[in-house]
């Protein structure tokens, strides 16, 4: 019995010892401390011990259940720990390599352009405005000094949703609008999208985006719209340049300009940017018409103003000499992408 249990002993420590893993790990315990086990197999024999030497046997059968125990709870631990240590070199993240680049959209140039715009126009006090692009009649024409049988209505043809309300043709309708709702001193730019029944070609497009700008206080002259939209345009194009105004017409200035900046390719030497011409058309402007300011309510014996109306296509494309407008339209990547 005694060698027995020896025996047990060292075959079954022996086996843990080289155990693999929990599942041959709980074979060597079944085998040796199961129901039917071996060590349970010798405590069912000891009816057959002679009673004097009972004590010392159990003692030695507990000794061994004891030891057996021991060993499989530290060999158990063990392999729990190779197992978690495998487990973590599996799963290691290699932190040092280079992550997937998640491709990044950009800002179109009409978007860059009126960032820019606004950017100086905010710098110098303006608010930024808004009216709504399908308009009435009454705030895109006649409220602009165009009554009904105006010629210039004829070149601003644009989509009618009823007699009287239409794509707006120009952002000037936000003078109006605003003019109603404040009382001067208004500072303020109106940028967004205008429509006409303009054919689709290098510098044309029936839907394209314009910057109206309005001051209205006591006192504004024609020398404030000449340092406001000098200084315009030295911020947008570069200090040197200079600017020059050429008389117009438009219903709702008088008097009205053109401006002209000297072409910032060349310097105003000319060349093909400017068409040899050294200056380049950028805006219209003028003094805001009695008239106008007191269809919305603004006295002109006590106040005046100036108003503006900038392309922005005509400054992107400018600005990043892009020779034609379609490309503005057409949402390529490879285009979009260079800016
Ligand atoms: N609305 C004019 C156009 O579309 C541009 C313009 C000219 C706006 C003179 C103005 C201005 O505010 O004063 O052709």
């Amino acid at each position: 019995m005694k060698d027995t249990l020896e025996r047990i002993r060292r075959e079954a420590l022996a086996k843990m010892e080289e155990s693999m893993d929990m599942d041959h790990l709980n074979e060597i315990r079944v085998a040796y401390l199961g129901k039917k086990g071996e060590l349970t197999q010798v405590l069912k024999g000891m009816r057959n011990v002679p009673p004097e030497e009972r004590p010392q046997v159990g003692q030695m059968v507990n000794e061994t259940r004891a030891a057996l125990e021991a060993k499989l709870e530290e060999t158990k631990a063990a392999l729990a720990a190779k197992q978690r240590e495998l487990q973590m070199q599996a799963e290691k993240i290699d932190v040092t390599l280079p992550a997937k680049k998640n491709k990044v959209g950009h800002r179109h140039p009409n978007t860059i352009a009126l960032d820019e715009v606004e950017r100086i126009f905010v710098g110098m006090g303006y608010e930024v405005a808004e009216g709504p692009e399908v308009e009435y009649d009454y705030y895109n024409f006649e409220a602009l000094n165009i009554p009904a049988n105006h010629p210039a209505k004829d070149e601003q043809d644009t989509f009618y949703i009823t007699k009287d309300i239409l794509l707006r043709t120009q952002t000037s309708p936000v003078q109006v609008r605003v003019m109603e709702k404040k009382k001067p001193p208004i500072r303020m730019i109106a940028p967004g999208r205008v429509f006409r029944a303009d054919e689709v070609d290098a510098t044309h497009s029936p839907s394209f985006h314009q910057i109206e700008g309005l001051v209205v206080d006591k006192n504004i002259t024609f020398a404030d719209l000449k340092g406001t939209l000098g200084e315009f345009a030295r911020e947008l194009f570069g200090e040197g340049t200079q600017v020059k105004f050429r008389p117009h017409h438009f219903p709702f200035t008088e008097p009205s300009a053109e401006m002209d900046v000297t072409c910032f390719k060349c310097g105003g030497k000319g060349c093909r940017m400017c068409k040899g011409e050294g200056w380049i058309e950028i805006l219209g402007c003028g003094m805001v018409h009695p008239k106008v300011l007191k269809m919305c309510g603004i006295d002109p014996e006590e106040y005046s103003g100036f108003a503006f109306g900038v392309g922005l296509e005509r400054i992107a494309l400018l600005k990043y000499e892009i020779d034609d407008m379609r490309l503005l339209y057409e949402n390529d990547i490879r285009f979009l992408q260079q800016f």
